[in-house]
């Protein structure tokens, strides 16, 4: 990863204008936010710049209107939510550009805050329109990117502005880069990769970046079944892509020839039907699953066999759960492994990251969210990252 400069590196910000990139695509319901998550990791950046005295524009998209105004996407929505975390009052501006923006500025006063309309409802923003770019930039001292969820995306607002303004990392930004450099760019060494989920289809750029960088890939979720398929193993009705062995043997000896260990279950959790504690419960060698059972969770004992990998490893990146984790009692496994990982951590012999999809939700119900070293909130860009993909908006910070 190439250095990139962060908020230390900016001189003296009084009566300047941001241009801040923040993620603000927030979950809502019945018009209420219902994870403020995201309001909160841009808070820091938004809140230091603010007290230095910039006039901080916060640029972000919500939803996917492709280009056209939705009322139902407006910014405006979320106005309050942001107002309430960072218990201050921002202005509202329904533009992104142009004399409503220039003309709001010259109101506002060194230290307040603004959101600038949805940058969605333009369609050069999703095309990265230099005459967009232009006309967002025209606005703005320098621009601020705090929004890896959405530096895999070359946007006007996530790329373009950082080729045209001189660019800056906010703070979550810069701790997500930091955190994802030491898990996988320069990794403490042995590292261990646990990938969960159900597709082996939607991870495979995953899994064939992970076998050459890490020393230990523990596959879970009915990904499993598919390397276990193709092993010869008789899944019965498990989740499997059948059409996917082949390329699973060829993940398999391309961990081989670069000293990556597989770790999939050799014991397993299956059931006759897919529903909460079911009457057809039980556990068995991977190898005595019946034709009408399917595997829904890695048994305790391989369980405890792959908490006795994490205790050889120094580092750990999870992306995705051991098992069907929303259905008890087929959180188990995860629970147990994300516990072991969680305490390893707070001993102070692992560093571990989690990240993407149902990762975070899944350590949360877990209850050893906070004890990771740090987890991201993104979702496709941390999946992006994991597959070892270049993102633009964090290749275009890294600039001059
Ligand atoms: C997200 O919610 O993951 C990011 O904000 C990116 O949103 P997008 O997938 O609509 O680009």
């Amino acid at each position: 990863m190439s250095a990139f400069r962060t908020l230390d590196d900016l001189g003296d910000v009084n009566g300047k204008v941001a241009l801040v990139r923040v993620d603000l695509n927030l979950p809502m319901q019945d018009g209420q936010v219902t994870d403020d998550t995201r309001i909160r990791a841009a808070m820091p950046t938004v809140l230091e710049l603010a007290d230095k005295g910039a006039k901080v524009l916060i640029l972000a998209h919500f939803g996917r209107p492709k280009g056209d105004r939705v009322s139902t996407m407006s910014l405006s929505l979320v106005l309050g939510a942001v107002e309430d975390v960072f218990g201050r009052e921002i202005m509202f501006v329904p533009e992104v550009a142009g004399d409503v923006v220039t003309q709001a500025i010259g109101i506002l006063r060194p230290g307040d805050i603004a959101i600038l309309e949805n940058t969605r409802f333009w369609k050069g923003e999703e095309k990265n329109d230099p005459d967009l770019v232009k006309a967002i930039a025209a606005n703005g001292d320098f621009y601020v990117n705090d929004a890896f969820s959405a530096a895999h995306r070359a946007h006007a607002s996530t790329e373009g502005l950082a080729k045209v303004l001189p660019a800056y990392a906010g703070r979550s930004m810069q701790a997500e880069l930091e955190a994802l450099e030491k898990a996988l760019g320069t990794p403490e060494r042995p590292v261990a990769a646990v990938v969960g989920g159900a597709k082996v289809s939607s991870k495979l750029d995953v899994l064939k970046h992970l076998v050459g960088q890490v020393d230990h890939l523990i596959i879970g979720g009915g990904m499993a079944n598919t390397f276990l398929a193709a092993k010869g193993v008789d899944v019965g009705k498990s989740l499997c892509e059948h059409d996917l062995a082949g390329t699973a043997n060829e993940i398999l000896e391309a961990a081989d020839k670069s000293g990556c260990t597989v770790h999939l279950p050799y014991e397993v959790v299956v059931a006759q039907e897919f529903a909460a504690n079911p009457a057809s419960l039980r556990t068995c060698n991977v190898h005595e699953v019946a034709a009408d059972e399917m595997i829904l969770d890695v048994g305790p004992s391989a369980v405890e066999a792959l908490a006795d990998v994490l205790k050889t490893c120094r580092t750990l990146v999870w992306n995705g759960p051991l098992g069907a984790f929303e259905t008890p009692p087929f959180d188990e496994a995860t629970v147990a492994l994300a516990k072991t990982a969680a305490a390893l951590t707070r001993e102070g012999s692992l560093i571990s990251v989690a990240g993407g999809g149902d990762t975070v939700a899944a350590l949360n119900h877990a209850g050893v969210a906070g004890d990771f070293s740090y987890i991201s909130t993104a979702g496709g860009a941390f999946l992006e990252w994991m597959e070892g993909k270049e993102l633009p908006g964090v290749a275009a910070l890294a600039g001059d």
